[in-house]
């Protein structure tokens, strides 16, 4: 199965990802993962992106076109995959189709002041990604990450002014890619305002 997960910031998307990517033992392939990862790593493009990506705009789409394309030649992702978080742009789609098909594309919905509570809200776990919400989905002991006791972060494109510029973004660059997939039959949309785990039976369901 190869998939997208598209929606706005915060909806749910990387939680939902790598659920699923465990349940269907297919990589759960984030593109902001990556990007953070290469960035706390300081290699030449965490130091080239830093910026761009603490203050919510995107990075060019060469840069990430480039590295899905890479990603998705490893061998594991031969049976199938999760993009979360790719294309995000009408360039980024068209590139994508010239070297991988997709079957399903699942249109994240839920709106802005929940959007907001759930990133304001969110803590993460920098070497592993585990994600919790101070209120949703707290750790076990405050403030500590429940597999190593490391402390959790808060990622810096989640504060305020960096959230407010991101949904911007969203809504003028990625947000037309929900008419580019309706056109093309891909989309499926999912309710993301339920707790977590009824809006993971209900992507089971249209993942089924
Ligand atoms: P990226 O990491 O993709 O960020 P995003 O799209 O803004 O999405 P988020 O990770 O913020 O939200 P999510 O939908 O994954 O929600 P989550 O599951 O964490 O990108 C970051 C940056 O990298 C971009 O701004 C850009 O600079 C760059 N970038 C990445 N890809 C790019 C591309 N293709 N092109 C150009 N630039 C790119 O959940 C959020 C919170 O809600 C958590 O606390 C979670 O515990 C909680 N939660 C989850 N589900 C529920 C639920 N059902 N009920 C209650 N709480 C919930
Ligand atoms: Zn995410």
């Amino acid at each position: 199965m190869r998939l997208i997960f598209l929606g706005p910031p915060g909806a749910g998307k990387g939680t939902m990802a790598s659920r699923l990517a465990h349940e269907l033992t297919i990589p759960h392939i984030s593109t902001g993962d990556i990007i953070r990862a290469a960035i706390q790593n300081g290699t030449e493009l965490g130091l080239k992106v830093k910026r761009i990506v603490e203050s919510g705009d995107l990075v060019p789409d060469d840069l990430t076109i480039t590295l899905v394309q890479n990603r998705l030649a490893e061998k594991d992702a031969d049976r199938g995959f999760i993009l979360d978080g790719f294309p995000r742009t009408i360039p980024q789609a068209e590139a994508l189709s010239q070297f991988s098909s997709v079957d399903k594309v699942i249109n994240f919905d839920l709106e802005e002041d929940e959007i907001i509570k759930r990133l304001s809200g969110r803590r993460v776990h920098k070497a592993s990604g585990r994600t919790y919400h101070v209120i949703y989905n707290p750790p076990k002991v405050d403030g500590k990450d429940d597999v190593t006791g490391e402390e959790l972060s808060i990622r810096p494109d989640d504060q305020v002014d960096a959230i407010k510029n991101r949904l911007a973004v969203y809504e003028k660059q990625t947000a037309p890619l929900i008419k580019y997939y309706s056109d093309r039959n891909l989309l499926a949309n999912l309710d993301a305002r339920p707790a977590p785990d009824a809006v993971f039976q209900a992507l089971t369901a249209i993942t089924s």
